[in-house]
This record gives C-alpha cells, sequence and structure tokens, in this order.
C-alpha cells in the first residue's frame, strides 16, 4: 500500500529545484515543478534560459526575486494543489513586494490570459512551448506589465538549450527527446496544453547525451509522452511526415535507431525511456533492448483499462487482446522485462464487468508496478464535452482500492523473483530510512538497499538480493560490477 500511494503522490507533489550559485548571477529564482518527468526537464531547461538572465535557483521562497511554478492539469487534484501553493506565495508576496510569480506548464496552457483574472498574485503565464520568450517576458513584467505566451510550436524542442540539471544526484538525468502528444485519448488533456507531435535532432540528443557522460552521469532517461512515436525527418510535426520530400522520408530516424545509437554510442551509460504507448511500441525497440545490455529491460506500458469498450471509449488504439498478444511477444523476447501500468478507474460508463476485465489484465500482465487512479474529468477533452462522467466516486475509489490491492500483491510476486540472485546495481542516492544504506536500482528498475560499506555514488555493484518487500529489495554487496 505505502509504495504505490508513494508513487501516486509523487507524480502530483511540487518539488522546489535548485542547482549550484554562480557568482556572477545576482537575482534568485524558486521554481517549483508539478507533475510529470517531462515537466521537470522543461523546469531545468528553464532554470538554463534564466541563468543567461543572471538568475540563480533558491530553495527559500522568502528571498526569492522571481518565483515560477510549472503546473500540471492532467488531474483536477494536481490544479487544486497549484492553487494552493499560489496562496502561499501570496502570504510571502505581502511581505517580499517585489517578487514577481509566473505560471508555466500545462495550468498556463490551459487557462491562458484567465489565470490573471483568477489569480490575482500572477503576473506572468508562459506556456510550455513559449520558454525562450522568458526574457522579453520578464521585461514586460518589470515594467509593470502583465505577460502572457501561451502560443503553442510545430517545431520548438529546445533541442539548443542544455538544460541546468536541479536537484541531481549526479548519477541520474533526463533528456527529453519528443514534445506534444497526438493521440487524443478521450480523457487526457495533454494534446490541448502540450500541443502537436514533434521529434527532436537526433544529433542534438547524442550530444546532450555526450555532455551528461563527461559530467559523469551513468544513467539517462529518454523522455516524451510517446516516446515510440520518434520520428525524425529534418524537423516538424510528426502529422506532416508524409508531406516531407522523398529523402526526408527515406532518411528518416525511428525510435527503435535513435535508442540503438546511444546505446552503441556510450556503451557504458544506462539507458531508460518513457512512456511507450502500447500502439507505438514495435518489436524493433524490443529487439534493440535485448541487444544492448546497456538499455534497461524495463517498460512502462500504460494500458488505463483492461476493458474493450472503455479501451474504445478512451480512443486508445488496440484491444486488450492486441494488448496481451504485445506483451507475450515482450516477454518471449526479452523473459526478465518488467513491465509498469497506468490504469484509470471509473471512466465514464465503466461497468463492473469493465472493472473485471482490469483486473483480469493485470493478473494477465502481473506489472512490477503501477500507477493508478480515479478518473477525473477535464475541461475541453472529448469526454469532458460529450461523455458523462457517471461512476459515482464511492464506486471509483472502491475499484481503484481494488486494483491497488492487486497491484501490491503481483508487486511483491516480482520482487520475490530477485531473492537468492546476484544482480548488478546502479547506487543512485542514500537511503531515505537508513542513512547508512545506499539506494540503488536494477535493470528492472527495482530499487534495493544496502549497506554503504566502501562503495560511493554512481558505482555499479553486484548485490545479493537476501530479502525484500514489495517495492524494495535487501541485500549484500559482493564486488564491483564489470561496468565501472
Ligand atoms: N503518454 C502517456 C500518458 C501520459 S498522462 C500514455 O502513453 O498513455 C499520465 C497518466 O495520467 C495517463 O497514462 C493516465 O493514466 C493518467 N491520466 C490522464 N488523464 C487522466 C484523467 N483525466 N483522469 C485520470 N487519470 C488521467
Ligand atoms: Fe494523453 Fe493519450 Fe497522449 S494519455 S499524453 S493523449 S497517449
Amino acid at each position: 500500500m505505502e509504495h504505490v500511494e508513494k508513487i501516486i503522490d509523487e507524480k502530483i507533489q511540487g518539488k522546489a529545484l535548485v542547482t549550484e550559485n554562480k557568482k556572477q548571477n545576482t537575482k534568485k529564482l524558486f521554481i517549483e515543478s508539478y507533475g510529470c518527468q517531462m515537466n521537470m526537464n522543461d523546469s531545468e531547461i528553464v532554470a538554463a534560459i534564466l541563468d543567461k538572465e543572471g538568475y540563480n535557483t533558491t530553495q527559500i521562497l522568502e528571498e526569492a526575486d522571481l518565483v515560477l511554478v510549472n503546473t500540471c492539469s492532467i488531474r483536477e487534484k494536481a490544479e487544486t494543489s497549484v492553487r494552493k501553493r499560489l496562496q502561499k506565495y501570496n502570504a510571502v508576496k505581502k511581505i517580499n513586494k517585489n517578487m514577481k510569480v509566473g505560471v508555466l506548464g500545462c495550468m498556463a496552457e490551459r487557462l491562458k490570459e484567465k489565470f490573471l483574472e483568477e489569480e490575482k498574485i500572477v503576473d506572468l503565464v508562459v506556456g510550455p512551448d513559449a520558454y525562450k520568450d522568458l526574457p522579453n517576458l520578464l521585461s514586460e513584467v518589470y515594467e509593470g506589465r502583465d505577460a502572457v505566451n501561451v502560443i503553442l510550436s510545430k517545431d520548438e524542442t529546445y533541442g539548443d538549450i542544455s538544460p541546468v540539471r536541479l536537484n541531481s544526484n549526479g548519477v541520474t538525468a533526463f533528456v527529453s527527446i519528443t514534445r506534444g502528444c497526438d493521440n487524443m485519448c478521450t480523457f487526457c488533456v495533454v494534446p490541448f496544453t502540450r500541443g502537436r507531435e514533434r521529434s527532436r535532432d537526433p544529433k542534438s540528443i547524442l550530444e546532450e547525451v555526450q555532455s551528461m557522460v563527461a559530467q559523469n552521469y551513468k544513467e539517462i532517461t529518454l523522455l516524451g509522452q510517446n516516446v515510440d512515436s520518434f520520428l525524425w525527418y529534418g524537423g516538424g510535426l510528426k502529422k506532416d511526415f508524409k508531406k516531407a520530400t522523398e529523402m526526408a522520408q527515406a532518411t528518416a530516424v525511428g525510435f527503435a535507431e535513435l535508442l540503438d545509437m546511444c546505446a552503441t554510442k556510450f556503451p557504458k551509460t544506462r539507458f531508460r525511456f518513457s512512456t511507450s504507448n502500447p500502439q507505438d511500441m514495435s518489436l524493433d525497440v524490443i529487439h534493440v533492448m535485448a541487444k544492448h545490455r546497456n538499455i534497461c529491460k524495463y517498460l512502462h506500458l500504460p494500458v488505463q483499462s483492461g476493458s474493450n469498450a472503455m479501451l474504445k471509449a478512451m480512443n486508445r488504439q488496440h484491444t486488450r487482446e492486441e494488448y496481451k498478444t504485445l506483451v507475450d511477444n515482450i516477454f518471449k523476447i526479452i523473459p526478465e522485462m518488467s513491465l509498469s501500468q497506468d490504469m484509470i478507474v471509473g471512466f465514464c460508463g465503466e461497468t463492473e464487468e469493465d472493472h473485471q476485465d482490469t483486473l483480469e489484465l493485470m493478473k494477465y500482465v502481473k506489472y512490477d508496478f503501477g500507477f493508478m487512479f480515479t478518473y477525473s474529468e477535464r475541461p475541453g477533452t472529448l469526454a469532458g464535452n460529450k461523455m458523462e462522467d457517471d461512476v459515482p466516486f464511492a464506486t471509483k475509489k472502491r475499484r481503484l482500492q481494488e486494483v491497488i490491492d492487486l497491484q501490491q500483491e503481483h508487486a511483491l510476486f516480482r520482487t520475490q523473483q530477485h531473492l537468492g540472485k546476484t544482480e548488478e546495481f546502479l547506487i543512485e542516492g542514500t537511503s531515505k530510512k537508513n542513512p547508512n544504506e545506499w539506494k540503488a536500482r536494477n535493470t528492472q528498475n527495482t530499487v534495493a538497499v544496502f549497506a554503504k560499506d566502501a562503495y560511493k555514488l554512481g558505482d555499479f555493484v553486484m548485490v545479493k538480493v537476501e530479502d525484500c518487500t514489495s517495492a524494495t529489495l535487501k541485500g549484500t554487496v559482493v564486488g564491483y560490477s564489470d561496468n565501472n
């Protein structure tokens, strides 16, 4: 229970992000990020843009010249958390009158100018594709005007910006490879807030990875709403690919190739990626994963529901049977693959039978991890406009609990499979519970804790797994792995 609740919470928690200070910078930026990993990475891009404008980051709200909150709209709860945070900023602004407050991200895009009317404290509203305009927008604000830029772009990927790594452990980092989403799942606000899908130039991706490797980072997660749909054909929207020249089409780079390039060029660096939409997941990617030891054997493969009626209503482009076949094929190629899901319970019209189908699909796959939510109606989406949010809240809550309990069982089943084995782990930080223990992850993304001994942050070590809960493995280091 504790583990599953924790991961749900992490998805909506705000985090004040900081980095090392630069002497020449005189202004202070407090930047807080809600929602997905993409948002965390976007905040790093924003910090890089503002670093050039003379801002250092701070974790102390009261001393900030500029407060930015990178927001999430995915569920109502995420938006409510941000509104509450704005009240806190308001209280601080009463004392620190010169402090400016800006809203970034999905809520900025969704609410646009309305934000300024609804929340008097806000000086600045900037959508996810407009961060390069921040210096101009800030000048407006300092001249006493409110500033808004929520224009979505056809080609902005921030490929030319080196993110300032915030709150970094120095070992793991994110690199964005696509932006936006074209899938139009009927429940989802992302296509409206993050715009159409576009991919980043592989050259700039490899250069960013190179610079991370040079800084001694050991694990890179390639990020996108829909990474498997990555398609570089010289720039532009994914949906315009067919309009590209024959030459551009023939030399296009897809996700399997990009992954292969990364893993080949940086054989000592671990690669992960997220998120994989089942409809775009090709077995080519699985074969590339199988070929390279340094691509982690973990797939986040959200399914949302196990019922065909719900999948259809959600506009997911596959059936439960197709999803099962995909999972079968994945396990055939990589038997030790770890899988995780996103699940929405209580979507419009969900019956008890639909819910049972979800539980049945989960039993079929036995996911290692899960992120589970009750359906939250989002204004402007197709489901929000056209479908009735008709499952009573108590039923949603009960179904969610059943899904969480089952996931808990499967997580334990999966962690138990590691018992007695000696596996490679990458040390990425100190255990939250015990300062004398390291926290590390294996290829499957399963966390282990063990005594620190003489090992260091960033070491690849071999750990004998001796005990487990549903969330964590416990073990003893037996030595370095040959990847150091
Ligand atoms: N790109 C991912 C999803 C990104 S959104 C994909 O391929 O599916 C992250 C998760 O939030 C989704 O997978 C979904 O489970 C959840 N989610 C999105 N909209 C939601 C809503 N309106 N209510 C509840 N959960 C939602
Ligand atoms: Fe949302 Fe579906 Fe895209 S869940 S992010 S519209 S794949």
